[in-house]
């Protein structure tokens, strides 16, 4: 079974509401209505509601069953905003700002999440990648244990020879522009938790990627993922993780007899840590468009689930989105 196959009967077997801060965007009010006919979840569309059942009508949506909230008119407004303004005023918020931003979506999205009116949050469709992390790293924080967000790509490739099946986890891909070593490191050890938790990896073999495997190469850059391994071993000691590695020597196996002979991950890795947002975020493309892969964003770190979309994405996009966002919401 493919992942998302797999993601689909989960997400179905435990139906968790997810709530779509654009809700009369014309793919979002589509794929609501996917997930409430096939109940993979319940969708919850925040937005004007006449804008909404315009797109319905437009778009010959049924939208029977599926609920539709108004921020600005919502009768938790006000709850919202006293949380906003609890969690934001340190930072200088004041009590018309928190006001104001309780009646906008996205904000109304992840405050309904961290109130636990809802299980998780997507978007993107629409918004910025930027624009949907800000209100969820101010509101929905980071899980404890963690400081750091960032992203996991769940990559399905047709060769099953590669990580577990053909399942590879890379990360990050979409967070954090330049991460230090320390950074690197936590990227490192929530990518292969990921690895486990969501995609059922029994065994996360981490490699740290580098232009340079095993000291090959001498340089900055290389030094600081090789702290970032020494720091991701003290972080979690049980993690099969190893670094500075080259792309094929993580992954060929007589590519690491030659390379890293010795290394417990070289040949066989299945997650793959990019060492900057330039080169992940370069390297799932390279794989999905030229290896022609399967590619899912998550976010890692979270507190509570809330995953962002592409603004190319299709209505598919969104319903597999929805429910990896409600499979870690079953584990949240
Ligand atoms: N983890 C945890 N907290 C964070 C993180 C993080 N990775 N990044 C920022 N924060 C915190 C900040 O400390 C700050 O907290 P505070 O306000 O309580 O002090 C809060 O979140 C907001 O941070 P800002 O400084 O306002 O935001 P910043 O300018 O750092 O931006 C962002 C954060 C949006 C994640 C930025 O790093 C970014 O734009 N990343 C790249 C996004 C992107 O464009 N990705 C590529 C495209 S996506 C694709 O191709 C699928």
């Amino acid at each position: 079974m493919g992942i998302i196959e797999n993601v689909r009967k989960k997400a179905s077997a435990d139906v968790k509401t997810i709530v779509l801060p654009e809700g009369s965007e014309p793919r979002t009010v589509a794929a609501a209505q996917i997930l409430q006919r096939e109940r993979l979840a319940r969708p919850v569309l925040l937005g004007d509601p006449e804008e909404i059942l315009q797109t319905a009508r437009e778009t010959g949506t049924d939208l029977t069953g599926i609920e539709i909230i108004d921020p600005a008119r919502s009768p938790r407004r006000e709850a919202y905003a006293k949380t906003l303004l609890e969690l934001r005023r340190a930072k200088g918020m004041t009590e018309e700002e928190a006001d104001v931003l309780s009646a906008d979506p996205m904000y109304y999205g992840v405050l309904a999440v961290r109130c636990g009116d809802a299980d998780g949050l997507v978007s993107g469709a629409i918004h910025s990648t930027g624009d949907m992390l800000r209100p969820a790293l101010q509101v929905i924080r980071t899980k404890p244990g963690t400081r750091l967000v960032s992203s996991a790509f769940l990559v399905e490739c047709a060769d099953h020879t590669l990580g577990q099946n053909g399942l590879l986890v890379y990360s990050d891909c979409v967070v954090v522009p330049c991460p230090t070593a320390e950074e690197l490191a936590h990227i490192a050890v929530s990518a292969g938790h990921t690895a486990h938790d969501l995609c059922g990896i029994e065994e996360p073999r981490v490699a740290l990627l580098s232009f340079s495997t095993k000291g090959s190469a001498s340089h900055e850059l290389v030094s600081k993922v090789q702290e970032a391994a020494r720091i991701a071993h003290e972080l979690d000691p049980e993690l099969a993780l190893d670094g500075e590695l080259q792309f094929d020597a993580a992954l060929v196996p007589e590519v690491a007899k030659i390379k890293a002979k010795d290394s417990p991950v070289a040949g066989r890795a299945n997650v793959l840590v990019f060492p900057d947002l330039q080169s992940g975020n370069i390297g799932y493309k390279i794989t999905q468009r030229i290896g022609g892969a399967e590619a899912f964003a998550v976010l890692q770190g979270l507190a509570k689930p809330c995953n962002d979309l592409s603004r190319g994405c299709s209505v598919d996009d969104i319903v597999n989105t929805v429910c990896i966002t409600a499979v870690q919401a079953q584990k949240a």
